[in-house]
């Protein structure tokens, strides 16, 4: 068997996309999700773009202990020392550095001749190695570079000590054929090629990213680099679970190829990055989309209930979907709640567990039965609540909000700070506006503008929870806040508060 690496860049790639930045601790918690998933690398960011990046890639080096931790460089030295300034101490450091190799990079971008480019690959992989033994070099655009000169720069790299050679397609360009024939001509044309290992490197401009991807390896890679959801710049990235599902389910043309992926933490490694994010898988989105697996057609349907492999060619159970409807309610205590979150893949501290399920009980008062996407949903808000030190913070006490389609909206909130309690009153544009302006009056947060609003339903039933994401931006940060009840103006109000209390303790740092 031969085994294809997992390389996530959820947190470098993935992240550095507009709306999709993350906090040190939500990087942390996606990382800790990945390392139970068991991808083979992170890369935890870009060490030398920020000072917080440089943390952030430090602090998951210390965490992370069951896969390679990598920190993005440019091929310039205070890039790579920044690297490995940041990932040494990680349990198997990697420092994957990276230049730009196709003729309109290298004259526009880089203003540097081809020569100019081959000596910086070798100065760099060089100034590298002397740090680290796991170095990855990128050919940045490889799939518009000329194709002799990227077996130059591969083989340059190769020779000055590249461990891992990437090479991208930036710009989401090529096709699946291309892709296998460029990673089998540099193979069979640099002459040390066996000293490397082959990467792709996919973005979905062009929507074949995952294709992409599953042609290089046929072509010889053994990593691919994708990320949780396809998150990433523009279209974005290959995405992990699709790439992964693809290898898995199709074993007859991947030929003994494995990964080490645990596919059944899929599901909720998905769930938690776009609960990070505020934002909610599409419907129909291959894997972990709501309809991933539905059939609603009556042929669809009974053939699956003939046979399930008419219509079904993976399971849900593959990728850590629970079909087991076992609903929690009432009477349901706090053993039984413990162990579902257990078949959920959750495990949470005894003050975790009680905090849950308090709201579990409270949820139980307003709701006959609780579906797993809704003790999903208490868990994950939780975390998001927990975020911020609570006495330091508003909570939501009382609101009261008259609305009509025929008069302009008024809300009045309070908000309990410790033991102080704070009135405010608003007119608004809805209710909802109505009760933001109402806070912003007690709070006097710092300017802000509300990036994304949504609203979705946890499960069918109109007495479904309503789970809100509302982000909101101050400067250059942005700010997730998430909201959870089954009234849809307190789950909006508490989201609201949730995003300017953590913008607010930011502003505090
Ligand atoms: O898309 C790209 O080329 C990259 C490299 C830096 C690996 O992200
Ligand atoms: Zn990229």
């Amino acid at each position: 068997m031969s085994q294809v690496k997992i390389f996530d860049t959820t947190l470098r790639d993935g992240e550095q996309s507009p709306g999709c930045s993350m906090n040190l601790r939500e990087k942390l918690e996606i990382a800790r999700c990945l390392e139970k998933m068991k991808v083979d690398i992170i890369e935890a960011g870009f060490a030398i773009s920020s000072p917080g990046d440089f943390e952030s890639v430090n602090e998951i080096a210390k965490a992370v202990k069951d896969c390679t931790v990598a920190s993005l460089a440019r091929a310039a030295t205070k890039d790579i020392d920044a690297a490995w300034e940041a990932v040494k101490v990680a349990a198997d450091p990697r420092i994957h550095t990276f230049i730009a190799t196709s003729p309109v990079h290298m004259e526009y971008k880089l203003r540097m001749t081809p020569e100019q480019v081959l000596e910086k690959t070798a100065s760099m992989v060089a100034y590298a190695k002397k740090y680290c033994s796991n170095i990855e070099f990128s050919a940045e655009d490889a799939t518009r570079s000329e194709p002799e000169f990227l077996c130059r720069v591969v083989d340059t790299a190769i020779r000055n000590g590249a461990t891992v050679i990437n090479l991208p397609d930036t710009v989401g360009y090529t096709t699946p054929d291309e892709m296998r024939s460029l990673i089998e001509y540099v193979i069979k044309n640099v002459p040390d090629s066996d000293k490397a290992e082959f990467s792709v490197h996919c973005h979905n401009d062009l929507g074949m990213a995952v294709a992409n991807s599953l042609a290089g390896v046929l072509g010889g890679a053994r990593q691919i680099e994708c990320t949780v959801n396809g998150l990433g710049e523009r279209a974005g990235n290959t995405s992990l679970e699709e790439v992964v599902m693809a290898m898995h389910t199709r074993p007859d043309v991947f030929k003994d190829i494995t990964t080490r992926l645990d596919t059944t933490r899929i599901y909720r490694t998905s769930k938690a990055v776009y609960t990070v994010i505020g934002q909610n898988a599409p419907l129909n989105k291959p894997i972990v989309g709501k309809n991933a697996f539905l059939h609603e057609s009556g042929i669809h349907q009974h053939g699956v209930l003939a046979n399930k492999q008419t219509y079904e060619i993976l399971t849900p159970e593959a990728v850590g979907i629970k079909t087991n409807n076992i609903v929690l309610g009432k009477h349901s205590g706090k053993h039984a709640f413990e162990s579902r979150l257990k078949e959920l893949g959750y495990s949470l501290t005894a003050e975790e567990l009680v905090a849950c399920f308090e709201e579990f009980k409270v949820l139980c008062d307003k709701k006959k039965t609780i579906t797993d996407s809704d003790i999903e949903a208490i868990v994950l808000h939780k975390a998001a609540v927990e975020e911020v030190d609570e006495s330091e913070s508003f909570i939501l006490d009382w609101f009261d909000v008259h609305t009509s389609n025929f008069t302009t909206s008024t809300s009045t909130v309070c908000l309990k700070k410790g033991d102080e309690k704070f009135e405010g009153v608003s007119l608004g544009d809805g209710p909802i506006d109505a009760s933001f302006k109402a806070i912003d009056n007690i709070v006097n947060p710092v300017e802000h503008t509300l990036e994304l609003y949504t609203i979705n339903s946890t499960s069918e039933g109109k007495d479904t929870l309503g789970d809100v994401s509302v982000k909101l931006k101050a400067g250059d940060k942005t700010y997730v806040g998430r909201g959870l009840s089954t009234d849809i103006i307190e789950a909006s109000l508490k989201a609201y508060i949730n995003a300017v209390n953590k913008m607010q303790a930011a502003q505090e740092k």
